[in-house]
């Protein structure tokens, strides 16, 4: 079959850019971006794309009307399709069985149901969430069980290996995409017209073919494989920490080795984002199920760690201050979970700010792209807190670093964004309260410049010389 037109299920963080850049990048292709939601379609055909990504614009205003559609006429769109994917979200589940780690597959299934209801020819599924190994094999029951006659399904898994903030460049210049089929004969063509797709711009040597759950459990194996890296490094991070060593340097020395690799290995105040915690979770589930504990306890400690960093940071923040938040007023620099995009899901700023805010802390808080009602959303979900008018009181967004610093007695930096590096820290010492503190939760300032300003400084991995002196063992940490 040549693939002529594509229908995505799924305008979100992985959906939308990544058929965006297939539109881009085969014009000969119609493609079609459904959501349930009205309200996110709106916005896809709107001026404001419903997410920050960089180079995203450009790419939608060069296809949008051309190739590029973005519809809730979910029938019409699955109805002329040649190949859908399901780009629908997998979040954990939050009740019953497996309950917090399990990867919650109602909203795939729908999809399934919805799309074996609807279509009146062959189609190829592909499974482009993040989804527990044997998801496919889920599609295919109920497409399999629900099938009219004359129509047949191939289920393919193809999953996404895009990150946040560079997901355009992630999509144009892929260092893999990986196809997971069947292996008879028929899944073997549907892997092939999925692979002449993407051979639209990138070379064959790139796209690799496998079976359907090597396919699968390889997305969940390599986002492990990146959280326990950053495990490991902070991990790490800690023993600095106690021992005067600079974490970065240590990464430096460690990442040289060409077996190991410099990437990610960035000590920071742990992990967030929508991916790794869940697919490690699910991991996790899967090992369990498969009665097989150590390899459920191994994977574990990762999250846990990650956990134990969070933690970790936000203690010596509160002890730093003398022990008491109460009612000071506390800058906090970046929400999103990482820089360059403006997605709040699993962000460490989130459990940084709720600690704060229930050690009662003033909260002031800046990130230049997440939504004021996102923090809001973030901070009073009921996950977060059972006092939610209470936390609200506790809470002020600002549209400036400087307006959030003005008369704060500590900034705590939780997202590594550019701006943060460039501010006028002298100014900043200026207007607020003495002893003032800054806790940079990503290394990314100039602490030394800090230090000679007058501040009292904190980071991750590193002692640095105003608190060495001070606080030679142990875990308490003192101004
Ligand atoms: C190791 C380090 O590689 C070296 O840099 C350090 O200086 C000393 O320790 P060595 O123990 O001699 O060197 O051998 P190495 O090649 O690292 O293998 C160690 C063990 O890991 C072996 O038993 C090897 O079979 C095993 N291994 C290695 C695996 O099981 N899988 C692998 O992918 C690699
Ligand atoms: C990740 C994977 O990188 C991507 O391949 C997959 O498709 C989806 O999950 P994403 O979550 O968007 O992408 O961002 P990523 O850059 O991986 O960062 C995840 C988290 O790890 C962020 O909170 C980031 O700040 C943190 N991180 C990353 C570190 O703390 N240190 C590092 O060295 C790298
Ligand atoms: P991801 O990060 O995996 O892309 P998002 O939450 O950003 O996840 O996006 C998933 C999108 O899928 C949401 O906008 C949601 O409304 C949409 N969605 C869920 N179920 C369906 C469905 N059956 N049909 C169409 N869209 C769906």
């Amino acid at each position: 079959m040549v693939i002529q037109k594509i229908c995505c299920l799924g305008a979100g963080y992985v959906g939308g850019p990544t058929c965006s850049v297939i539109a881009l990048k085969c014009p000969d292709i119609k493609v079609t971006v459904c959501d349930k939601s009205v309200d996110r379609i709106n916005q896809w055909n709107s001026e404001k794309l419903p997410i920050y990504e960089p180079g995203l614009d450009d790419v939608v205003k060069q296809c949008r009307g051309r190739n590029l559609f973005f519809s809730t006429d979910i029938e019409t769109s699955i109805l002329e399709a040649d190949l859908i994917f399901i780009s629908v979200n997998t979040p954990t589940k939050t009740i019953g069985n497996g309950k917090g780690r399990a990867a919650d597959l109602k909203y795939i299934e729908g999809a399934a149901r919805m799309i074996a209801e609807i279509a009146t020819s062959n189609k190829i599924v592909v499974e482009k969430s993040t989804v527990p190994v044997k998801a496919a094999e889920i599609i295919m029951k109920i497409l399999r069980a629900n099938t009219k006659p004359g129509v047949e399904y191939q289920i393919l898994s193809n999953p996404e290996f895009l990150a946040e903030g560079t997901a355009i460049v992630d999509l144009v210049e892929a260092e893999r995409v990986l196809i997971g089929g069947e292996e008879t004969a028929e899944g073997q063509k549907a892997v092939q017209d999925l692979c002449w797709v993407y051979e639209h711009w990138i070379p064959a040597k790139n796209i690799l073919t496998t079976n359907t759950w090597s396919s699968e459990l390889s997305k969940l194996a390599a986002n492990a494989f990146l959280a326990q890296r950053i495990s490991s490094i902070n991990s790490l991070s800690a023993v600095c920490e106690a021992t005067g060593a600079d974490v970065s340097e240590v990464a430096r020395a460690v990442g040289r080795d060409s077996r190991i690799g410099p990437k990610f290995l960035e000590a920071s105040i742990g992990f967030g984002g929508s991916c790794f915690q869940k697919d490690i979770l699910n991991l996790i589930y899967l090992s369990e199920c498969l009665n097989l504990p150590e390899v459920a306890a191994y994977w574990q400690q990762v999250v846990n760690l990650n956990d134990y960093q969070k933690t970790r940071f936000t203690r010596k923040v509160i002890e730093s201050l003398f022990n008491t938040v109460a009612d000071k007023k506390i800058a906090i620099l970046g929400f999103s979970f990482k820089k360059n995009t403006g997605d709040t899901r699993e962000s460490p700023a989130i459990y940084v700010a709720s600690t704060l805010l229930d050690e009662g802390a003033k909260l002031h808080i800046y990130d230049p792209k997440v939504e004021h009602d996102q923090i809001f959303y973030e901070l009073m979900h009921p996950l977060v807190t059972s006092e939610p008018e209470r936390i609200q009181k506790g809470i002020e967004i600002h549209s400036s670093a400087y307006s959030a610093v003005s008369g704060a007695h500590a900034i705590v930096l939780c997202t590594e964004w550019d701006e943060f590096k460039t501010l006028d820290y002298k100014k900043i010492y200026e207007v607020m309260m003495k002893p003032a503190y800054i806790f940079d939760g990503r290394k990314i300032l100039d602490h030394e410049a800090l230090l000679n300003i007058g501040f009292h400084v904190q980071t991750i991995g590193k002692r640095l010389s105003r608190t060495s002196s001070i606080r030679a063992q142990g875990s308490q940490t003192m101004p």
